[in-house]
């Protein structure tokens, strides 16, 4: 069974100007029937009450949000409308949302467990040959990949040579049975082949053979990987095996200490975090993920019964990788050995963390102990207390040892200056950023003020470079400034537009508004009654404008559907769509609207101005959609024109469109005015 990889990122607040960073290409081979059926049964109020305490309020539910840390409870559920929102933190979502944020499930993985809770049955859809060509690939390297594993554990349990080879380095170095057994470590034998023809005769082909890379092909001769070596096994998040990393038990130089899988159809390196899939939970538990270089410290922490622990195994840490853990905590606590080098050569990476808009903390170990060798040497309880008294926060950290290597030396000391500065001003969150400084300006006995110009300084010359949208002025006060709102005009943007459409027609879809002609007598104009949905859809599609955004086109079709076969969806209808994607911008934008009144208990939002004249507001929004999309026109068109010879045909038919568009624009615009005004 094949499960695509997608993911809703939970780390991106529920703002509608984030859904440029939602996957519109999410196919899923579950069927739209049954996700219907899946998600019209799920109650928000059952999905939810099986994980947090709810009391009855008014028409909705409240509890404690369960995503962030709060004493009084914020976090409101809607039965009526089967959506939850956080006024703390700003969550949202209906109850599919929920499963996969709460037990960070993908889509696939939330849907199957909605399913299971209410008994629905999940039949597979039929697979494209492209997708079962890549399924077959994937399969059989899981495939083979556990029947790798499986012939590695047993040769180190149940061969004389694992046992007396493997199996008791193992013991030597300090690791218990259930711990062997728990990381699934194995032996591969001293000899060419044992592995391969082991797989051949149980059917494995060739081809997957060498694709895994646990068989290697010259010559026309096949030989294993790994040989002689103590084996251990990599696994993705939910466990299956997709590589394995193979430890040298001889001195013998020539050869290297480690021997690793390469890259396959399942094992990405930049993707995979050694221990990932026995660390999810007690890292969302904790909310703190330990960073470790290797197998060995993740498997002696887990020993000392610490198991919020991953290792990045060989590679440096990637941003993928942030990511992968940034979907279970925000903290990050990198462990290191006590070798100077080693960790300044680190802080680039670190600074990757920061943009990615995480904590990180910094443990440093004595002189010539890692994590593994220090997990062996201390009890448990120590281990734990040693960590917790020797983190300290990263920026500090790499202030105190710079610091430490700058003797007082003023240029030394300014270059240290610069290089922290850098550092925080990586660091997204602008309320965090002057907090760093402060404590910074503390430790090197520097003026806070300083500090804060370099920083203003730096940001400034980065957003002028387009890095960040924050463009603070010099300033007297040590307070970073308020940037000004320097709005990039891209004319062919149609986003804001074609947003606000979507809106009303989310709000207000069903209402009749009247609208007002010059009929033959000016004193007698025509009132016509309609509905709103009706006069939107009908009118932009007179004007034949297509959404930019797919999901508002999406949302659109489906209300002009509704026009035509007069049922017009109802806000639940989106809310609880199959596709995620437009369920989310539902969900975000209906909920960014409840932000305007505090008290979410009514469900009635008071937006007088826009809500008493709605044919103001549905005008208004075409208006500028359709005047935004002219003006997109027109600026295309006259890039065209640049490119054609003065005067040929062709450069006359876009010069008489360029004309026919500015007329029309100017009528909307005149229209616009209109409204404006009135
Ligand atoms: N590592 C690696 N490739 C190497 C060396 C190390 O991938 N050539 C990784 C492994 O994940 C290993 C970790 O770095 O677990 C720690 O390295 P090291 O301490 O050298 O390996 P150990 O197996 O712990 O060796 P020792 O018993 O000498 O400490
Ligand atoms: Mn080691």
């Amino acid at each position: 069974m094949f499960l695509p990889d997608f993911r809703f990122p939970s780390a991106v607040p529920p703002l509608f100007v984030h859904l440029k960073f939602i996957n519109f290409n999410v196919k899923y081979l579950i069927p739209r029937d049954t996700i219907q059926s899946i998600v019209d049964t799920a109650r928000i109020e059952e999905v939810v009450g099986d994980f947090i305490q709810l009391k009855k309020r008014g028409v909705n539910l409240l509890g404690l949000c369960p995503f962030h840390n709060e004493k009084t409870p914020s976090f409101t559920v809607s039965p009526a409308k089967g959506i939850f929102k956080c006024f703390g933190c700003g969550k949202a979502g209906n109850a599919v949302n929920f499963v996969m944020e709460h037990e960070k499930y993908s889509y696939p993985e939330a849907l199957r467990y909605l399913a299971n809770k209410y008994g629905i049955e999940v039949e597979e859809q039929e697979p494209s040959p492209e997708e079962k060509q890549l399924d077959t690939e994937r399969e059989s390297l899981f495939s083979l990949n556990a029947f790798a594993q499986k012939f590695y554990t047993q040769t180190l349990h149940e061969t004389e040579e694992g046992k007396a080879i493997g199996l008791s380095y193992f013991i030597e170095r300090g690791f218990r049975e259930d711990i062997i057994q728990k990381f699934q470590l194995g032996f591969s034998l001293q000899a060419w082949d044992a592995f391969t023809q082991h797989a051949l005769k149980n059917g494995y082909a060739e081809k997957y053979l060498v694709d895994s890379g646990l068989t290697i092909s010259k010559e026309g001769k096949l030989y294993d990987r790994f040989r002689e070596r103590v084996m251990f096994p990599i696994h993705n998040l939910t466990g299956k095996v997709i590589g394995f990393g193979g430890r040298i038990l001889t001195s013998d130089k020539t050869k290297p200490k480690y021997v690793n899988s390469p890259e396959s159809e399942v094992y990405n390196k930049s993707k995979s975090l050694y221990g990932i899939w026995l660390a999810r939970n007690a890292i969302v538990a904790k909310d703190n993920c330990f960073l470790v270089e290797g197998y060995t410290d993740v498997i002696s922490l887990h020993q000392a019964g610490i198991e919020n622990v991953v290792a990045s195994s060989g590679t440096s840490l990637t941003t993928e990788q942030i990511r992968l853990i940034s979907k279970f905590t925000r903290n990050i606590t990198i462990l290191y050995d006590g070798d100077p080098a080693g960790i300044k050569a680190s802080f680039r990476g670190i600074d990757m963390i920061l943009e990615q808009g995480m904590n990180v903390k910094i443990v440093l170990f004595p002189d010539g102990e890692d994590p593994d060798s220090y997990a062996r040497k201390h009890r448990s309880a120590d281990v734990e207390a040693f960590i917790a008294t020797a983190s300290s926060d990263f920026i500090a950290f790499k202030t105190r040892l710079l610091l430490n290597e700058t003797n007082n030396d003023p240029i030394k000391k300014a270059g240290l200056i610069h290089e922290i500065i850098e550092t925080i001003s990586i660091i997204p969150d602008p309320i965090i950023r002057p907090l760093y400084v402060r404590e910074c300006s503390e430790i090197m006995g520097i003026a806070e003020q300083t500090l804060m110009n370099e920083l203003n300084r730096l940001l400034r010359k980065k957003s002028q470079k387009g890095f960040s949208p924050d463009v603070p002025e010099e300033t007297a006060g040590t307070q970073e400034v308020a940037p000004p709102q320097e709005q990039v005009l891209d004319i062919s943007d149609c986003s804001a537009q074609e947003l606000d459409v979507i809106r009303v027609l989310l709000h207000y879809s069903g209402k009749i508004i009247t609208l007002i002609k010059e009929g033959d007598d000016p004193d007698e104009p025509i009132k016509t009654e309609v509905g709103l949905t009706e006069f939107v859809c009908n009118d932009l599609r007179a004007n034949q404008i297509q959404f930019d955004n797919p999901v508002f086109q999406k949302i659109f079709d489906a209300y002009a559907e509704g026009v035509d076969n007069k049922s017009i969806p109802d806000d639940r209808f989106f809310l609880m769509h199959p596709e995620l994607d437009v369920a989310n911008s539902a969900i975000n934008i209906i909920t960014a609207r409840y932000e305007l009144s505090p008290g979410w208990e009514e469900i009635k939002i008071h937006v007088p101005s826009e809500e008493e004249n709605l044919e103001d507001t549905a005008t208004r929004a075409i208006l500028s959609l359709v005047h935004r999309k002219l003006s997109a026109m027109i600026y295309n068109n006259q890039k065209d024109m640049k490119e054609l010879p003065h005067e040929s045909e062709d450069w006359a038919d876009h010069l008489s469109r360029d004309i026919y568009l500015k007329q029309a624009r100017n009528e909307i615009s005149r229209r616009l005015g209109r409204t404006l005004n009135g």
